[in-house]
């Protein structure tokens, strides 16, 4: 009962249950109980286990909920969130709007609610705002700080204060912003915003939804109209969720083909309720797990199945993965599924056309594991961006592969790996660099291979996907504290 993947789109959104948090102690407060921070502390390892099986209760959409807590803290009025991610990276995002106005709390009943001050109302954070692993949260709020008539520091952890963030300085600074950093653009970064911003119109040199959305959210307090020009459509969960809070958005296509995305400024964001879907790339860890492991059967409800996330299942599918989606439905713009996988054939190496990258961007290391249990070779190719992400991503997935005994070679952008049909060897220590998809993408390999697969460092992971262990364990992975394992 496979559905076609192309008949996953979105309609027109509908308002749902929202939550958003604060408890008035600063962003790192809430952490959940279960997967406590010692869980993922130091070195993890994986073994081989038997076929998975169960229901998988993937964590909510990184990019949704950053943009629920960010807008819900621009809007007039209260915005209740459901479904938010409850990880580091969010809560850094709610720790910044808080230290700029907002007022965000989790209820008793599981709901965030954010207050919002509205547009063109935040106040100059006291304090540096440490983003902590996110690129998301840094470069959507220097748009956001950009159009405010305050100044706010940027500063990150030792993987965020490597990242390029010149690609959102030059439009910001188009626009009117001013930045002082470190060389190369890097941070710790200072951002004076002004409430004079100019709208520019602006093509993206690299596909990235992060950059289209720093613009957007400048743009909505500039005088005139900004319009966003992207070559290679990226995720659209700005474009959706601000029409969620009321902000007319404009989307077109060209004659050559671009998408143009317009907003005018001085609109108003009204307060909503937000339902964050769960995440397709968090999905993507258990659903790999599950197609390499002969035998697997696992359900993933409530999956965000946005058309320009889902490059990764496309790429499965034709691998010759068996995934249904069932339960489709669509909230607050966002389209979703329940994910069935069962694992009745070893998948088969393909291509991946350059066209499918911006809606895979991240799940490039998990697709890396599954190519390197099929049978023959996977080529991936148009990777640049790869390299600039939490890690050097080619070149983290690369060095794991080959000590785990892949054959594959590496170019500057793309990746071959072949597989021989049966999973690698294994027996490696791998180095996670402060990359929550690395240290996860190779806990899932050690789920088959013959020796033990253990990571250096574990607690990336809770950046994005807090309840990852307790979740594989209880699908029947053997992942446990290096040693913990038998
Ligand atoms: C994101 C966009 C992507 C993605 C990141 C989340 C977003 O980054 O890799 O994990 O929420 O907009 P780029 O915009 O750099 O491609």
């Amino acid at each position: 009962m496979s559905i076609k993947i192309s008949d996953l789109s979105p309609s027109s959104p509908s308002a749902a249950d929202l939550n958003f948090a604060d408890d008035g102690a600063g962003g790192h407060s809430m952490h959940p109980n279960a997967n406590s921070a010692a869980a993922y502390q130091s070195s993890l390892q994986s073994r081989k286990c038997a076929a998975l099986s169960g229901i998988a209760r993937v964590p909510g959409d990184k990019s949704i909920s950053h943009r629920a807590l960010m807008f819900g803290a621009l809007a007039e009025g209260e915005t209740m969130i459901s479904g938010l991610l409850e990880g580091e990276d969010v809560y850094n995002t709610a720790g910044a709007m808080r230290a700029m106005g907002a007022h965000i709390q989790k209820g008793e009943d599981g709901l965030w609610r954010c207050f919002g001050r509205g547009l063109g109302n935040l106040v100059e954070p006291a304090q540096v705002l440490d983003m902590g692993n996110s690129g998301t949260s840094t470069r959507l709020l220097m748009g956001i700080v950009a159009a405010h008539p305050i100044c706010a520091v940027f500063t990150g952890d030792a993987s965020l204060i490597k990242r390029p963030m010149a690609r959102v300085m030059t439009p910001l600074e188009q626009m009117g912003a001013a930045f002082m950093g470190r060389g190369g653009g890097r941070l710790p970064m200072a951002v004076r915003g002004s409430e004079a911003l100019k709208a520019i119109t602006y093509r993206l040199p690299v596909a990235s939804a992060q950059v289209k959305s720093a613009i957007l959210l400048a743009g909505l307090n500039a005088s005139g109209e900004t319009q966003v020009i992207e070559d290679h459509p990226t995720r659209d969960h700005s474009e959706n969720m601000l029409r969620h809070f009321g902000v007319e958005v404009d989307v077109g296509t060209q004659k050559d083909g671009s998408d143009i995305i317009a907003v005018r400024g001085g609109q108003r964001l009204r307060g909503c309720s937000v339902d964050v879907p769960a995440d397709p790339s968090s999905a993507g860890f258990p659903v790999v797990a599950a197609l390499i492991n002969a035998g697997s059967d696992v359900r993933l409800p409530n999956i965000g199945m946005n058309p320009r996330r889902i490059g990764l299942y496309e790429t499965l599918l034709e691998m010759g993965a068996e995934i249904a989606f069932e339960n489709r439905t669509i909230s607050a713009g966002e389209a979703t599924a329940t994910l069935h996988v069962r694992a009745h054939k070893t998948l088969r190496g393909v291509d991946v056309p350059e066209h499918r990258v911006p809606s895979m961007i991240d799940e490039f290391p998990i697709l890396a594991m599954a190519a390197a249990c099929s049978d023959g070779t996977t080529r991936m190719r148009g990777l640049a961006e790869l390299r600039v992400k939490e890690s050097d991503r080619l070149l983290m997935v690369a060095n794991g592969l080959k000590a785990c005994g892949v054959e594959l070679e590496m170019g500057e952008d793309w990746l071959t790996i072949h597989g021989r049909g049966r999973p690698p060897r294994g027996g490696a220590m791998i180095e996670t660099a402060l990359d929550h998809r690395i240290a996860m993408s190779f806990l899932i390999l050690g789920t088959v291979t013959d020796e033990p697969i253990a990571i250096d460092d574990g607690g990336a992971i809770r950046t994005s996907f807090p309840n990852f262990l307790s979740l594989m364990q209880e699908l029947g992975a053997d992942i446990h504290a290096a040693d913990a394992s038998k």
